[in-house]
């Protein structure tokens, strides 16, 4: 085990994560669409909610603790679906997931993963974690995709709603973004750099996308996620094919990539158990609000019928305290969980999470409060948010 404890924050694991991992992979997680407005937009914005410093209040007997969708959790953050993790470090979905279930908090497994349903199920000896679906042309795919979730152990389902065409990421084009990657000149002089994780690679056998390898009908060009997007993902997706997922599946629902008021209402009212306020981390629609901007009124909205969630740029805990204030139930770490992947694979994720976890704690009793669930608004500085 390394001695992680000179890394004090996720900028620390960042710039590790970028000197360790190949160009075409960190630059696949660490970026947005075109401009990358609203993927800067939404770590920036959180820094413009101001905290209210509060005094002489009792600070013992403090406690993170809370539910999402009824699921006990150590703090309300559970580990995003990120595609591709696995090429961030060797079988980097089951260090994930290992480590999230020793913090006591929810992993989530994208489809796009590399090491798949049973891969997860089969390390973390059946411990229930969350499993996020895409809705592709190929229904009975989908079909056997929920079966094996539940046979996986799979205790909570999200279902993407805004990734049906893929954001142009400017990066990924001129990188020739695959899993794995091909042997060109470029892509071997990058590798030459990064011997630990071409080790890492060399001792697994999961170096593609393993929910779908072996599993899917036709699928041409699995290593490039973009041809495969666009063959595969079911651009005609409608609320009837959420009503449809939710039969199937049976168990507690997230919908996921919800960014306006309507759209929310809509959620509610398709009985999902959970939303989550996100635009795919900026990576998809740029021009859209930062996910924090676009939180409070659609907690207002709809708050009270379903429980309202949100991701996109939290880097802290600070962020997530103010993303509990502004209405979140729960919150989704995607990037600063990739940065501790990356820098030292399970270790690292779990550094992540103790920083986030501290950050939270202590910054939740500097505005004189003892308990995650007593949060509101009434710990900003109105006029800051
Ligand atoms: C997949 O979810 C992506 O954002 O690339």
């Amino acid at each position: 085990m390394p001695d992680l404890s000179r890394i004090t924050c996720i900028e620390d694991l960042r710039v590790i994560a970028q000197s360790r991992v190949p160009r075409m992979f960190y630059d696949y997680a660490d970026s947005g669409a075109w401009t990358e407005g609203t993927y800067r937009a939404n770590e920036a914005n959180f820094q413009k909610i101001k905290l209210r410093q509060r005094v002489a209040v009792n600070m013992e007997g403090r406690s993170t603790r809370t539910t999402m969708v009824g699921q006990e959790v150590a703090m309300p953050v559970a580990i995003a679906p990120t595609g591709l993790t696995g090429m961030q470090h060797a079988d980097g979905e089951i260090l994930g997931a290992r480590a999230a279930k020793a913090f006591g908090i929810p992993f989530t497994l994208s489809t796009m993963s590399i090491c798949s349903l049973e891969d997860i199920a089969e390390s973390t000896e059946g411990h229930p974690f969350w499993f996020q679906l895409y809705v592709m042309r190929d229904r009975d795919f989908i079909e056997r995709l929920i079966e094996r979730a539940k046979a996986a152990n799979v205790s909570a389902l999200q279902l993407t709603l805004d990734l049906q065409i893929l954001g142009q990421r400017h990066k990924d084009i001129k990188n020739g973004l695959t899993a794995p990657p091909k042997p060109t000149f470029r892509n071997l002089m990058n590798l030459a750099t990064k011997p630990r994780w071409c080790l890492g690679m060399l001792g697994t056998k999961r170096r593609t996308f393993g929910n779908i390898a072996g599993h899917a009908k036709g699928v041409k060009d699995l290593s490039s996620l973009s041809s495969w997007t666009a063959e595969q993902f079911d651009p005609a997706l409608s609320w009837a094919d959420v009503e449809w997922i939710k039969k199937l599946w049976g168990g507690p629902l997230i919908l996921k990539g919800i960014m306006d008021v309507e759209d929310a209402r809509l959620a509610a009212s398709s009985g999902a158990d959970a939303l989550i306020v996100s635009n795919h981390g900026g990576r998809q629609l740029d021009g859209a609000p930062s996910s924090i901007e676009a939180l409070p009124a659609i907690a207002e909205a709809v708050g009270t019928e379903i429980e309202v969630w949100m991701d996109g740029g939290i880097r802290s805990g600070q962020d997530v305290l103010k993303a509990r204030a502004l209405g979140a139930r729960g919150t989704l770490i995607g990037r600063s969980f990739l940065y501790g992947l990356g820098a030292f694979g399970e270790a690292g994720v779990t550094r992540a999470l103790q920083i986030i976890h501290k950050e939270l704690d202590i910054t939740m009793a500097f505005c004189g409060r003892t308990q995650i669930d007593e949060v509101d608004s009434s710990i900003l500085l109105p006029g800051t948010f």
